[in-house]
């Protein structure tokens, strides 16, 4: 073994200690030189042949370069220690100070709010909410309002009929239709709030829904219904006047969608009964009712119509306010907005209901929820409404 070797040795190791990237790599290169069979174990080991002279130099550098290796080693073992704990830290940091990620909470539809506002301007006003069944009779959608089969007033209403029927006795004794008095009910209002407040009005209190227990059993087939108008006929059967209602629910109607129709509606029927009843009065509520929707005047019409189940019928039309009334594709170019039929129930009607048209008289309408919520948050597509959009719906 010379001191060239050695040099040659010290050399080698030193650059391979040197390249190592990890602790790994530098274990692997200590064994390697320092290990039980290492370079210079080995070198120490073949010591013993040599002359006693040769013996002390070449020992003596030796163990002198394994010193010196060693120091190098744990040098660099030091360096990677200290590497490793560095970058933990940095990719372990947190920061508690920093704001958390928000979740993003769910909002009330557009219609949902539209529908809440109304519920609680009519019981403000004494009217009760009453839910009926959406899936109806022939008998409860056309015949009871004075519709008779064959009759081309029928054709106004195209209808979804369903297939099956069921069985006579099937909800037999289901039949309590009640709602809570209106005096019962809440009288919590929101006037003055402001928009963003009234996105989430308060609840209504449970007892002052109330959902009719329906009976399938009177005569006709099945079908979803075409209006909530059924519901003044359900609710009179078994209710005494005095009577004050509205009845939201979905209605169905199998017809083409455009701007300003959908073949799924939102409605809230309204129903007044009482010995004197007239147009002024009703005039009088809906103005009140629009004045506290739309926080705000705004003009309304009553035109002319026909509705077999009313008498005189009118539509109410109001100021489009997409567009100011200026016309665009909501209003179809007329300024005017169509929200509701109504007008004074039918003599038929009571009779149909078990009442006595001349002791009884009454108003009806049947108000658009869509086309109010369209009008209210200027929407100029209906079928925005429920066409699940998010980009539409977080605006709200
Ligand atoms: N039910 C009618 C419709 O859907 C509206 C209406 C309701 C008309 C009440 C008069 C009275 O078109």
């Amino acid at each position: 073994m010379s001191q060239l070797n050695l040099k040659s040795i010290k050399n080698q190791a030193e650059k391979e200690i040197k390249k190592t990237e990890n602790l790994t790599e530098l274990e692997g290169i200590f064994k390697k030189y320092l290990g039980k069979t290492g370079v210079i174990t080995q070198v120490l080991r073949s010591l013993e042949k040599l002359s006693k002279e040769k013996k002390a130099k070449i020992g003596k550098e030796a163990n002198e370069l394994k010193k010196f290796l060693k120091l190098l080693f744990e040098q660099k073992t030091q360096a990677f220690k200290e590497k490793v704990k560095k970058e933990t830290e940095e990719s372990e940091w947190l920061d508690v100070t920093l704001p958390g990620k928000k979740p993003v909470f769910g909002h009330l539809h557009p219609l949902t709010l539209a529908r809440r506002r109304m519920e609680e301007i009519f019981q403000s006003m004494g009217f009760s909410i009453v839910e009926g069944p959406e899936m109806e009779t022939e008998w409860y959608n056309f015949d009871a309002l004075n519709i008779p089969k064959n009759h081309p007033a029928r054709d106004i209403w195209d209808t979804f009929y369903l297939k099956t029927e069921l069985s006579r006795s099937e909800n037999e004794g289901e039949d309590e239709a009640t709602a809570s008095s209106p005096t019962e009910l809440s009288r919590s209002e929101n006037e003055g709030e402001d928009e963003a407040t009234a996105s989430s009005p308060t609840e209504l209190p449970k007892e002052a829904k109330v959902k009719m227990k329906t009976k399938f059993s009177s005569p006709g087939g099945l079908l979803l219904r075409t209006h909530t108008s059924p519901m003044q006929v359900r609710y009179m059967e078994k209710n005494q006047p005095p009577l004050r209602i509205i009845v939201p629910g979905n209605v169905f109607r199998h017809e083409a969608t455009d701007y300003r129709h959908e073949f799924q509606l939102f409605q809230v029927e309204g129903l007044m009964v009482d010995r004197e009843i007239s147009v002024p009065s009703f005039k009088a509520i809906i103005g009140e009712f629009f004045r506290r929707f739309f926080k705000k005047e705004v003009e309304f019409r009553l035109k002319p119509d026909f509705f077999p189940f009313t008498e005189p019928s009118f539509d109410i039309s109001m100021t489009c306010l997409v567009c100011a009334g200026k016309g665009c594709s909501a209003c179809k170019n007329t300024g005017w907005m169509e929200v509701a039929g109504a007008g004074m129930v039918h003599p038929n009607v009571f009779k149909n209901s078990g009442l006595n048209p001349k002791e009884w008289r009454g108003w009806a309408f049947g108000f658009g929820l869509d086309r109010l919520a369209m009008m209210k948050y200027k929407i100029n597509d209906i079928r925005l409404l429920r066409s699940g959009d998010l980009r539409f719906l977080h605006q709200f």
